[in-house]
């Protein structure tokens, strides 16, 4: 499917296979490369659900005694889930590189003509909690190569910004295995069915509420923020009823979780610059966009504080970006009291 021609409203209980191929359906002059790649991402993602159900029996918690480009210690899900996905990816030929967290730079997967993509990952998200049960999750978006298939991904072809994404998403590991995903217009929430194995549209076109009431952002680094963030951090918890203050304080620790929250119900989630994180902590290429990308087709807003995300120009595989989700008018409100310093 080229994703540039939206696929139609999906409707309740739909597969996410049959959303998908109708979409191919609905593209004229599709070739079906796109749509086989998209079904290789959500077939590593029902293989990841597996190993993230079964981990704390199959004796893939923990670490793997190694670190990440990031200088990040490796948990055995994060390595599990980066193999699993690389693997998929590799078996038919319509992916020409992987950019992900856990690989120190972009990996070549096939010079096959057809390998006219590339997929930006964070095969692990929320990997702090891991071991204790917590919600995480698995975060994604694909671009096409600028150069033509059979020609090797080159840095030109994923150090761009992100609204040149063609399609984003992430899985959710929590209650239940969600997968949250958009072609830039429309968000689709699909939930797996783990007796069918089979992820059935469960959220049609979900809308981030325009204002909300729920703020997520971690306090604890609240004596290295900005003077900004800090008088925002004071306002959002003051008492009045007619902006629906105090927020009610939100914070899972793994990005997954706290953006979905935030997009169903509203309200803003933050991680920004700090002393400690003078560019924020947030990778751009694999958490921030996606994230923004999806957020702005539900009506909401993604900034780093003051530019919108999907403008930004990478100069780095890794960077890391301050990440402000959620609300057009909370993350409007966040950015003037940056502003305001
Ligand atoms: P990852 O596990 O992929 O490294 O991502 C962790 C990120 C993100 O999930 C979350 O929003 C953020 O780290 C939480 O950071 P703090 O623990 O510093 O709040
Ligand atoms: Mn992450
Ligand atoms: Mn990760």
């Amino acid at each position: 499917m080229s994703a540039s021609i939206q696929p139609p409203p999906p409707k309740l209980g739909i597969t996410l296979e049959t959303y998908i191929m109708e979409g191919m359906i609905g593209s004229p002059g599709a070739t079906g490369h796109f749509t086989s790649l998209l079904n290789q991402v959500c077939l590593a993602a029902r293989m990841i659900t597996a190993h993230v159900r079964a981990a704390g029996l199959a004796d893939v918690l923990g670490y793997t005694g190694q670190t990440n480009v990031q200088g990040e210690a490796v948990q055995k899900l994060d390595e599990l889930a980066n193999n699993t996905l690389r693997s998929v990816l590799s078996r038919r030929g319509h992916c020409a590189a992987i950019v992900s967290e856990e690989d120190d730079e972009m990996t070549p997967i096939s010079d096959d003509p057809r390998a006219k993509y590339v997929v930006v990952v964070d095969p692990l998200d929320g990997s702090s909690n891991i071991d204790c049960n917590v919600a995480i999750g698995t975060i994604f978006g694909i671009l096409k190569k600028r150069g033509e298939g059979g020609l090797p991904a080159t840095k030109d072809d994923v150090l761009r910004p992100g609204r040149d994404l063609l399609c984003a998403g992430y899985l959710l590991y929590s209650a239940q295995t969600m997968l949250v995903l958009t072609f830039g217009r429309g968000v689709h929430g699909f939930t797996y069915d783990p007796g069918v194995g089979e992820f059935f549209l469960s959220h049609e076109n979900i809308r981030c509420p325009e204002k909300g009431s729920v703020y997520s952002i971690n306090g604890g680094n609240s004596t290295r923020w900005s003077a900004g963030v800090r008088k925002w951090a004071a306002w959002i918890k003051e008492e009045d009823k007619a902006t629906s203050r105090p927020y009610s304080s939100r914070y899972v620790g793994s990005l997954v979780a706290d953006a979905h929250r935030t997009l169903l119900k509203g309200g803003i989630f933050a991680y920004p610059a700090d002393t400690k994180s003078p560019k924020g902590k947030l990778r751009l290429l694999y958490e921030a966009n996606p994230m923004a990308y999806i957020f702005e087709a539900a009506g909401g807003a993604a900034t780093d504080g003051t530019s919108r995300i999907l403008d930004l120009q990478p100069t780095e595989t890794h960077e890391r970006t301050p990440l402000v989700l959620g609300s057009r008018e909370d993350v409007e409100t966040f950015a003037r009291f940056l502003r305001e310093g």
